[in-house]
């Protein structure tokens, strides 16, 4: 028999604030599960499984009116909390409440959608705040794909060294032609033909698919943020945040520079496995 898939009991990110506008709607995929994410017009985002509890069309076929989603086919029309509260066909009646879509945990935390079952116990996703350096700014970077089980990613990930950001900052086109030596287990040389920058490194897990890269260098300290999302045992989205010690003059460059340095990130985890 065929299990029906189910949430993860943890805290999933499933993408960027910033990329799920008011009245917005998406999909997402954790571990087989297809969720439509949408956003209200009071900006509060929701996480519900993508089927309408009527005749099991995909919610996010459909549109978003006001604080409620409404279903494509029949009109039928949910709240935040997933209860039905309209049906055109029949206006005037108040439907029964058993009329309810699955909804899920859904909250913002670093710029990122987090998504959790209901049922799980740590409800405040705050209790990470413990775990971040909430003094550093942490900016949404990029999120991909990789076509690689989450668990090879994760255990790979610790080997694939970042550019400090006083080499990103110093090149923001490419770092393509600069050596990486490795000196000991953690630490490494990056150098060109005018200069040698060392890097120590140390790899966290705060919570699973959930990690801390720091990296030291000459005084700086640079933090890289990755959440892990398990899309099926094949293919994992990865949601990168970075905090550089000092965003340089020109931020937006210095994003676009790890922007790139993540697709070169992405081709050696997909090379390996
Ligand atoms: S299938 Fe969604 S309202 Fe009928």
């Amino acid at each position: 028999m065929i299990q029906k898939p189910v949430l993860p009991k943890n805290w999933v990110a499933v993408g960027f604030s910033q990329d799920l506008e008011k009245g917005q709607i998406n999909i997402v995929i954790i571990e087989e599960l297809e969720l439509v994410i949408w956003r209200d017009h009071k900006g509060q985002a929701h996480a519900w499984d993508n089927r309408c509890p009527h005749r099991g069309t995909r919610l996010s076929l459909g549109f978003v009116r006001g604080n409620q989603l409404a279903c494509l086919y029949h009109g039928w029309q949910f709240g935040g909390d997933g209860q039905c509260v309209y049906t055109p066909s029949i206006p005037d009646s108040t439907p029964p409440k058993s009329l309810k879509a699955h909804t899920h945990r859904c909250v913002e935390f670093l710029g990122l959608i987090w998504v959790a079952p209901l049922d799980f116990e740590h409800k405040d996703i705050r209790g990470l705040e413990s775990h971040v350096r909430d003094s550093m700014d942490f900016q949404p970077v990029r999120s991909m794909i990789i076509y690689c089980s989450a668990e090879n990613i994760f255990n790979r990930l610790a080997s694939i060294p970042f550019p400090p950001s006083r080499i990103m900052s110093r090149r923001l086109r490419s770092i393509s032609n600069m050596r990486l030596i490795r000196e000991t287990e953690s630490v490494f040389l990056w150098e060109d033909d005018e200069n040698r920058t060392l890097a120590s490194y140390q790899f966290r897990e705060i919570q699973p698919d959930f990690v801390e890269f720091n990296c030291e260098s000459e005084g700086t300290a640079d933090v890289l943020l990755f959440a892990l999302q398990k899309i099926d045992s094949q293919k994992t989205a990865l949601h990168l945040l970075l905090a550089p010690e000092n965003w340089s003059s020109d931020p937006i460059s210095l994003k676009l520079a790890y922007a790139q340095w993540s697709k070169k990130l992405r081709n050696q985890l997909e090379q390996v496995f």
